[in-house]
């Protein structure tokens, strides 16, 4: 099986904040558990650097060379991503040639079937989101992503016949329940489709940055055009099994974007998931309002993957979220901690010490036989949810079973009966390892960072082979380890 997700590129205007890591961690997320499955994986990510927004941050920053600040905007973002320890296959950057290539193979292909023609544009235009707006969304001349004021432009465009595609559009989302997720975005993108579509823009005059329009040296892509173009990178997995964006680019990318395949004759993607919003005190957080949230020094406090768990634990994904570094630390301190953490150094530290670090023997009973089919039942809703890009879901159901764990070793008391009857505390520690084992595994997409170090305490691979079976042998070697502390401040 193969599995392609992709994240939007994002604009350098500035470096990251909790926003724009949240759509690559949830990619990761995804990455990591097809990786564990043994998927052909590809996780595409990158940045979009064609926008008038890079030249404006240039130029406010005093940059003659426009490329060199790319560069090095470039270099800061592949460092964030990095101490954040993402696992992207690629990372594409629109000013490189490979998707200078692809833009104008793309290009030509719905040029010659005659969906491009030339037109006059005249109406609002707003460079945060890099989109013509319709006064019907803007009734104020403001817009009310970017609280600005929008600016009215009169140019010569060149258009793609988005129009022609609308029908094609709607009968593919009404066919497939699937194809945009969650429901509640798909009716959205439903109605606006039912409301008529016109054409798309797909090339500016007189801008000095960007990739040249081949058939009109004075034009310049415009820049979406050119920036959906490079999820067709790996051209090996295309079509994408998923695409992940914020409902702010939605249109973009499950209207004008399936047009210009259908036009291009490309398959379509097969899902194309829409998230909500990290907002701070309900704003939409954002470099351009300012209240950005910088991840790396959020991770250096409470640490990458107490970060991600709470992410995904705290904000329904789909939904809206207020950031709140109260709930981060309770996320942290009351679940991670309480529920997994002391979990893993009760029961690993236990054998360590009884044990000589050696799995002891085990006769399961009739109740522990019934716990392990209410485990592999979990496992099954996970492995659905997971399939369904449902993470809150499937992250609940994974802290399920380490509730599960967690209760089973407190009712059955090992400390004590160990004093009685070491072979008989031995059996339930051997159990509470085996449940111990499925957590880490479950929460592995997650919190891989703590996953990797408990994978090796315990002496077993990240992967999704036998999950929810009690496999660890009699005798199997394992260490104790502290994977996470709690959070004083
Ligand atoms: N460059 C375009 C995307 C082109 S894709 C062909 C763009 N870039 S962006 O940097 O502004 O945003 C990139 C992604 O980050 C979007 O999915 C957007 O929704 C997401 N986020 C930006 N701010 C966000 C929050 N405050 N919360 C959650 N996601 C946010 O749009």
């Amino acid at each position: 099986m193969k599995f392609y997700v992709t994240t939007p590129i994002y604009y350098i205007n500035d470096l990251p904040h909790i926003g724009s890591a949240y759509t690559t961690i949830i990619a990761d997320i995804l990455a990591i558990w097809h990786r564990m499955k043994g998927d052909d994986t590809f996780f595409l990510t990158g940045l979009d650097e064609n926008s008038v927004k890079t030249v404006q941050a240039a130029e406010a920053k005093g940059y003659k060379d426009i490329q060199k600040y790319t560069d090095e905007m470039a270099e800061k973002w592949k460092n964030a991503w990095q101490k954040l320890n993402l696992t992207y296959d690629d990372f594409i950057r629109t000013t490189e040639e490979r998707h200078k290539k692809n833009v104008i193979k793309f290009f030509n292909k719905i040029y010659e079937n005659g969906d491009i023609y030339k037109g006059v544009y005249e109406g609002l235009y707003c460079d945060g989101c890099e989109e013509f707006k319709l006064e019907k969304d803007a009734p104020d001349g403001v817009c009310p992503i970017h609280k600005k004021q929008l600016k009215k432009i009169k140019e010569e465009n060149y258009y793609f016949k988005l129009s022609k595609y609308r029908d094609r559009i709607l009968e593919h989302i009404e066919k497939n329940p699937d194809f945009i997720k969650p429901e509640k975005r798909r009716n959205e993108i439903i109605s606006f489709l039912k409301q008529g579509l016109i054409d798309t823009s797909i090339s500016r005059p007189g801008l000095k940055w960007g990739i040249d329009l081949p058939i009109d040296k004075d034009h310049k892509f415009w820049v979406w055009f050119d920036a959906l173009i490079n999820y067709l990178l790996p051209e090996k997995y295309w079509p994408p099994e998923v695409q992940l964006l914020g409902k702010d680019i939605a249109r973009f990318h499950c209207i004008t974007w399936i047009g210009m395949l259908m036009s291009a004759g490309y398959p379509l993607p097969k899902t194309m998931y829409v998230h909500g919003f990290f907002t701070v005190n309900g704003q939409k957080m954002s470099k351009s309002l300012g209240n950005a949230i910088d991840p790396i020094s959020l991770s250096e406090k409470y640490t990458i993957d107490g970060i991600r768990y709470y992410m995904l634990r705290d904000i329904s994904l789909g939904e809206d979220g207020d950031f709140s570094e109260v709930a981060l630390k309770e996320r942290i301190n009351n679940e991670v901690v309480a529920n997994y953490s002391n979990l893993f150094y009760r029961i690993t530290s236990f054998i360590q010490k009884n044990y000589n670090g050696k799995l002891p023997s085990a006769n399961y009973s009739e109740k522990e036989n019934e716990i392990l089919k209410q485990i592999s039942s979990l496992v099954k809703r996970y492995e659905s949810e997971m399939q369904e890009y449902e993470l809150t879901k499937a992250l609940s159901t994974a802290v399920e079973v380490s509730t599960i764990a967690n209760k089973y070793i407190q009712e059955n008391e090992p400390w004590k009966i160990i004093k009685e009857n070491k072979e008989k505390a031995g059996s339930i520690l051997n159990f509470g390892a085996q449940l111990l084992r499925t957590s880490v595994l479950l929460y592995y997409p997650f919190m891989p960072n703590s996953g990797k170090i408990a994978c090796e305490a315990l002496g077993i691979k990240p992967e999704w082979k036998d999950v929810e079976k009690p496999v660890l042998k009699e005798g199997h070697e394992l260490k104790a380890v502290m994977l996470f502390k709690k959070i004083e401040t």
